[in-house]
């Protein structure tokens, strides 16, 4: 039965909605209802960080659901007591606290609640950027500097204020290298927050990978938390994308080591691997200090959820024992290689970048030498949208496409044999859909 007629589909027309129906999944592939398999090349919503129907992340669902289904928060569950204090360990967050939400709009809510009460700021301003994405929430939309949902809610309203983003291949004040255009990007948060003039609470950003196909240079992070501190503003890595090792790392500020480290973190997607629905805020020792002896001003019914818990346990389990983290980190690394080699073939392609995990964008442009973009932001080339239904229909491939952007995010899991057959693949495809012109050579 399809659900075409019935179910309110996101960020799509109604009317043009007419996908297959998913029956089952193993590793990095999903199974159609009519027996094909499709090799999943976003994990999802770049959620699927373990691939599809991961056996220890159900066996742990199964048996806590026999246990204990739900309890709220104001009593213990052993699942929550326990994930909490994984997350802890690996993060280095030692002495802090987290805060289970539902997934990561929420928790970037609550972040915000959080960080104003422990800044003693309830109505404080929180610096967001452009090309960013935070949940389509009405805070997660204020924050979010997104195309498709930046009419929707006035953003200053909401005590946002917004500053260009690290985006050194259109880099917005002009730096030359990469390193210029982090550190630009990064000192202009500082601007905001004196120009806030003592009213800012904290600044929200993703550390690295995110749906806009921004990939922060790294200089960007490191000269943040220093522009941070120096204001006594807190600072929230957004890891709901870019944590459990899409980034190479368990969480993408830790590239960073200790210097890196922000004041609080947001998780979601890949802390069950998308099994159960599960977000969390972390904060740091004193962050959590400063709350200890006040009423916490927020809580959800589902908060720290048991079975979410235990499916969050499962997964961590899972990237641990299989050395999930350190193989998308290497992984990462061949990926953007191969895209590199990809790019000398083809001169659509402007820009590759990402690859510190498993995580890469491939940036289409109508002109190299100029960087024209091939359709303006955010409007979807129609060449890409064909190369895309190509891959789907004749390579079985699902691949995430956002305006001239293809996002290549697939499970931790995937082999390294399928991930060669997928890019071998796609550069046919570009080939096709792309053809080089007489007077361009690649
Ligand atoms: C960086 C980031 N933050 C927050 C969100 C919102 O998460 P959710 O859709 O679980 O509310 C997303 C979703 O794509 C995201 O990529």
């Amino acid at each position: 039965m399809s659900e075409r007629r019935d179910v309110l589909h996101s960020w799509c027309v109604q009317a043009d909605w007419d996908a297959p129906t998913v029956v089952g999944g193993a590793g990095a592939r999903f199974f159609l209802e009519d027996g094909r398999a499709i090799l999943d090349l976003s994990s999802q919503a770049e959620c699927c960080n373990l691939g599809h129907q991961h056996p220890r992340v159900t066996a742990a669902i199964r048996a806590q659901a026999e246990a204990l289904c739900y309890i709220a928060n104001a009593w213990g569950a052993g699942s929550r007591a326990a994930l909490a204090r994984r997350l802890l360990e690996v993060s280095g967050f030692e002495g802090g606290r987290v805060f289970f939400t539902l997934g990561g709009a929420d928790a970037n809510e609550n972040a915000v609640k959080i960080a104003r009460q422990a800044a003693g700021k309830p109505h404080g301003l929180i610096v967001a950027r452009e090309r960013s994405y935070h949940g389509a929430s009405f805070m997660g939309m204020a924050l979010s500097g997104d195309a498709r949902t930046q009419a929707q809610v006035d953003a200053e309203a909401f005590g946002v204020r917004r500053v260009p983003a690290p985006y050194a291949y259109r880099c917005p004040f002009g730096g030359a290298t990469e390193e210029e255009s982090g550190r630009l990007a990064a000192e202009a948060v500082g601007a905001c927050i004196d120009a806030a003039g003592g009213r800012a609470a904290g600044v929200i950003m993703e550390p690295d990978a995110g749906t806009n196909g921004i990939v922060a240079p790294d200089s960007y992070w490191p000269t943040l938390r220093a522009v941070t501190r120096q204001r006594g503003a807190l600072l929230i890595a957004d890891e709901v994308m870019s944590g459990f090792g899409r980034c190479g790392e368990w969480f993408a500020w830790q590239r960073y080591g200790e210097a890196g480290r922000p004041d609080l973190m947001t998780l979601a997607k890949g802390l069950t691997g998308a099994a159960i629905p599960l977000g969390a805020v972390v904060l740091s020792a004193e962050v959590s200090a400063r709350l200890e002896h006040e009423m916490l001003q927020t809580g959800l019914t589902y908060c720290g959820h048991p079975l979410a818990c235990a499916a969050g346990i499962a997964a961590l389990a899972a990237y641990e024992e299989e050395g999930l983290i350190e193989r998308s980190r290497r992984m990462g690394g061949d990926l953007l290689a191969a895209l590199r080699r990809m790019q000398a073939r083809h001169a659509v392609i402007g820009d590759v970048r990402g690859g510190r995990g498993l995580f890469a964008v491939i940036e289409l442009v109508a002109d190299r030498a100029s960087r024209m973009p091939l359709a303006s932001w955010p409007r979807q080339p129609p060449g890409l949208k064909a190369l895309a239904e190509a891959a789907f229909a004749e390579e079985g491939i699902s691949l995430a496409t956002r305006g001239n952007l293809i996002i290549l995010a697939p499970p931790l899991v995937i082999g390294e044999r399928e991930l060669a057959d997928a890019l071998d693949a796609l550069d046919r495809l570009m080939g096709r859909f792309f053809p080089p012109q007489e007077d361009s050579p690649a």
